[in-house]
C-alpha cells in the first residue's frame, strides 16, 4: 500500500485515485449533513459491542467520549471535511482515529457502511417526516384563523375557474384544511413504515459477531430491526416514501399558491397580501407581486424532480447495495429543505393577508351563481324534473345575459315566459345568503356546516 491508497480500505491498492475519481466517487459535499445521525448510530453501534463482550468498555468508552468531540468540532465548524476520505462516516472514523488512536479501528466491527449509510439516511428521513408534520399541522392553524373570522363571507365557487355557486370563504380555507390533514397522515405513514433499524445487517449478509441488534435498534429510537439483511442495506423504499408524500403536499401548496396569485390580482382583488410576503417592481411603481405564492407555487417542480430522480436511481439496481445509492441524498436534502420554506412561506402568507369580503361577495353575485338554486326551487315547489328545470333555468340565464343583468334583476312577468309555475317566492333562493345558508349537507358550504368542520379540526389539532 502505498501512502496514496485510501487509509479505510486502500490495503489492496498500490496507488491512490485519479483526480477524477475522487470527484465523482466523494459524497462528503452533501452528506455532511448526515453527521449527526452518523455518529448517534456509532456510538448505539459501540455501546452495544461493549454490552456483548465484543469491544471492551475502556475502548467503548473512548470511542464514546471521541464521537462526542467529533460531534462537537463539526457543530462548532472546526472540523475539517476531506474529500480524500469520501464519505461522512470515513471523515468521522478518521478524525477519531487521529483523537483517540487504536480503539478507533474496533468501532468499525460487525458493521459496513451499507448498513450505515442507511441508518443514517432514515434517522435524517425520519426528522424530516417529523418536521414536515410539525409544519404543516402549522399552516392548519393558520387556515383554521382565517376560516373562523370568515365562516360565513360568500365568496363565488368555482369549477373550470368560471362561476358555479356560491361558497362561503370559511368552507374554501377548510377545503385545505382537509387536504393536508391527509399529507399530515401520509408523512405519519411513512415514518411508521420507515422505522426499522438496518443496523447490524452488516455489508449484506449479516454478521457472525454476537450482537444485539434489538438494543441498536432500540437505542435509535427504531421499533425493531429490519427483518432482512439484503432489504436492509438495498432499501431506500423510505425515501421515496417521504419524497412522494412531500410531492402531494407540493403540489397543494401548488394549488393555493396558484389560487392566492388570482386572488390578489387586480382583476380579482379577493385579498390583500401582506408587503411582508411581497416585492415590488424596479420599473412599475404600482406593483405588488405574490413573489412568495409564485416561489411556493414552482417549488413542486424541485419537489416531484427529485421524486422522478430516486425512482430513476433506483429503478435496475440488483440487490444489494450498488454506488448508484450514493445519488439518492443530494435529492432528498433538496426536496425537503424546499418543503419546509414552502410551508414556512405559505404559513405566513395565510396568517398574514386580508381577504375582503366586499369583494367576495360582489364577485359571488354575478356570474349567474344562483342558476342552480333557481333549478332545485323550480323541482322543489313546481315539482318539476330536475332536468326540466335545468333547461328552464337555462333559458332564463340566456335571458339575463342578453340584457346585461343578473339573475334576481329579472323581472317576475319575464321569469313566468319561461315557466307559468315560477312565483315571486323564487326571489327568496336567488340571494347568495340564502343560497350559502341553504347548503346544510354535512360537509356543505352553509356557514353552520363549516362552524362543525373547524370546531372538529380545532379539537383535532388541540
Ligand atoms: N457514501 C456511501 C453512500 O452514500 C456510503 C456507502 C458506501 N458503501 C460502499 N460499499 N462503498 O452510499
Amino acid at each position: 500500500m502505498t501512502d496514496d491508497a485510501n487509509k479505510m480500505w486502500g490495503g489492496r491498492f498500490a496507488a491512490g485515485p485519479d483526480a477524477i475519481m475522487e470527484a465523482i466517487n466523494a459524497s462528503i459535499g452533501f452528506d455532511q449533513r448526515l453527521a449527526r445521525q452518523d455518529i448517534e448510530g456509532s456510538r448505539a453501534h459501540a455501546a452495544m459491542l461493549a454490552t456483548k463482550g465484543i469491544i471492551t468498555d475502556n475502548d467503548a468508552s473512548a470511542i464514546r467520549e471521541g464521537l462526542l468531540t467529533v460531534l462537537s468540532e463539526i457543530e462548532t465548524g472546526t472540523f475539517r471535511f476531506q474529500t480524500a476520505l469520501e464519505d461522512i462516516h470515513m471523515n468521522v472514523e478518521a478524525r477519531l482515529t487521529e483523537l483517540i488512536g487504536e480503539p478507533a479501528g474496533r468501532l468499525h466491527t460487525a458493521r459496513s457502511r451499507n448498513d450505515q449509510v442507511a441508518v443514517d439516511f432514515r434517522l435524517w428521513v425520519r426528522d424530516q417526516c417529523d418536521a414536515a408534520h410539525a409544519a404543516i399541522v402549522a399552516l392548519q392553524r393558520a387556515l383554521l384563523g382565517q376560516a373562523e373570522t370568515g365562516a360565513d363571507w360568500v365568496m363565488p365557487g368555482f369549477t373550470h375557474l368560471q362561476t358555479a355557486q356560491p361558497v362561503t370563504w370559511g368552507h374554501h380555507m377548510m377545503a385545505y384544511v382537509e387536504m393536508l390533514g391527509r399529507d399530515a397522515g401520509r408523512f405519519a405513514d411513512a415514518r411508521a413504515r420507515m422505522n426499522e433499524s438496518p443496523l447490524g445487517a452488516a455489508a449484506l449478509a449479516g454478521t457472525s459477531f454476537p450482537i444485539d441488534r434489538d438494543a441498536t435498534a432500540k437505542a435509535l429510537g427504531f421499533d425493531r430491526p429490519m427483518a432482512n439483511s439484503l432489504d436492509a442495506v438495498a432499501d431506500r423504499d423510505f425515501a421515496l416514501e417521504f419524497l412522494s408524500a412531500a410531492s402531494i403536499t407540493a403540489m397543494h401548496l401548488s394549488r393555493f399558491a396558484e389560487e392566492l396569485v388570482i386572488w390578489s390580482s387586480a382583476q380579482f382583488r379577493f385579498v390583500t397580501m401582506s408587503d411582508r410576503f411581497s416585492t415590488g417592481s424596479s420599473i412599475m411603481p404600482q406593483k405588488k407581486n405574490p413573489d412568495a405564492a409564485e416561489l411556493v407555487r414552482a417549488k413542486i417542480g424541485r419537489i416531484l424532480g427529485a421524486t422522478m430522480g430516486l425512482f430513476t436511481v433506483m429503478k435496475g439496481l440488483p440487490l444489494t447495495y450498488s454506488k448508484d445509492m450514493q445519488e439518492d441524498k443530494e435529492q432528498v436534502f433538496d426536496a425537503a429543505d424546499s418543503l419546509m420554506l414552502a410551508l414556512a412561506a405559505m404559513e405566513g402568507m395565510v396568517r398574514d393577508m386580508s381577504a375582503d369580503p366586499d369583494a367576495l361577495r360582489a364577485a359571488a353575485a354575478s356570474g349567474f351563481s344562483t342558476a342552480t338554486d333557481l333549478a332545485d326551487w323550480l323541482v322543489r315547489e313546481a315539482g318539476l324534473p330536475f332536468r326540466e328545470a335545468h333547461h328552464v333555468t337555462g333559458r332564463l340565464v340566456a335571458m339575463a345575459e342578453a340584457e346585461g343583468v343578473d339573475l334576481p334583476d329579472l323581472g317576475l312577468d319575464q321569469m313566468k315566459t319561461a315557466h307559468q309555475a315560477i312565483t315571486s317566492g323564487v326571489f327568496d333562493v336567488l340571494g347568495v345568503d340564502n343560497s350559502v345558508r341553504s347548503r346544510t349537507s354535512y360537509g356543505g358550504t352553509s356557514p353552520e356546516q363549516v362552524r362543525v368542520q373547524i370546531a372538529r379540526w380545532k379539537e383535532r389539532l388541540a
